[in-house]
């Protein structure tokens, strides 16, 4: 039997991901050791190996089927666009990409002005400007912080992900439209899908039902 690797965004939904393959009775202990500096876990009875990298490169190794699976959140799967198969809604990690800033930015948005954007998601904030809202904008791309961007000049509004709000409400900004709800999602590639499809099928079905059950 071929070991199926899955690709884990590291930190918290890995220890989600690892609460869940847990219900379906799939358990990798050695991986919740906090001190451990190791990146790749085997479970040898499942022959699944399971690793952990950081959230945008699980669907690049996804595609090039260095992972069968990944579980990855939906807005790296918009922002990097691969050639993956998204095959299941988890149910956890969720939140909503926004379009924010302070209050007084929303005539900017109304009016469709040329404002300066600033966002760690430059594909997904192009296409909600350009393709659904046809408004031309520019784009700045940072790293983290964007919440920053607005307070201190850099641009009127932020493409940016809202959880609870709180980062948001310290900062004296708002969301002012919501582009699209997130949430982590279960990726395949595609090859793999073919080559492995009875046991990957049996895994995304016993996934799924995990995933409807309350804990
Ligand atoms: C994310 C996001 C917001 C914050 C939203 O940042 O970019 O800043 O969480 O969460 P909230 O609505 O619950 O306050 P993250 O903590 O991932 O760090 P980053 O600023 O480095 O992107």
């Amino acid at each position: 039997m071929r070991v199926l690797t899955v690709a884990l965004t590291k930190g918290r939904l890995a220890s989600k991901t690892m609460d869940l393959f847990e219900k379906i009775g799939i358990r990798c202990d050695e991986m919740k050791d906090k001190t451990t500096r190791k990146l790749i876990f085997e479970n040898k009875e499942y022959g699944l190996r399971f690793f952990l990298a950081k959230g945008p490169d699980v669907p690049t190794y996804v595609e090039y089927g260095a992972a069968d699976l990944g579980i990855v959140g939906k807005d790296t799967i918009l922002e990097e666009n691969r050639k993956i198969f998204e095959v299941l809604d988890l149910g956890y990690g969720k939140c909503r990409m926004c379009i924010c800033g302070p209050a007084s930015a929303k005539e900017y948005l109304e009016n469709n002005q040329l404002i300066r954007v600033a966002t760690k998601y430059p594909n997904i904030a192009r296409n909600y400007f350009y393709n659904q809202k046809n408004q031309s904008v520019e784009l700045i791309k940072l790293n983290g912080s964007i919440e920053l961007a607005p307070i201190v000049g850099l641009s009127e509004v932020i493409c940016d992900i809202v959880e609870t709000g709180s980062t948001l409400r310290e900062n004296g900004l708002t969301v002012l439209e919501e582009v699209c709800p997130l949430s982590a999602r279960l990726v395949v590639n595609p090859v793999s899908m073919r080559m492995d499809n009875a046991r990957i099928t049996d895994l995304i079905m016993k996934l799924r039902d995990a995933t409807g059950e309350k804990n």
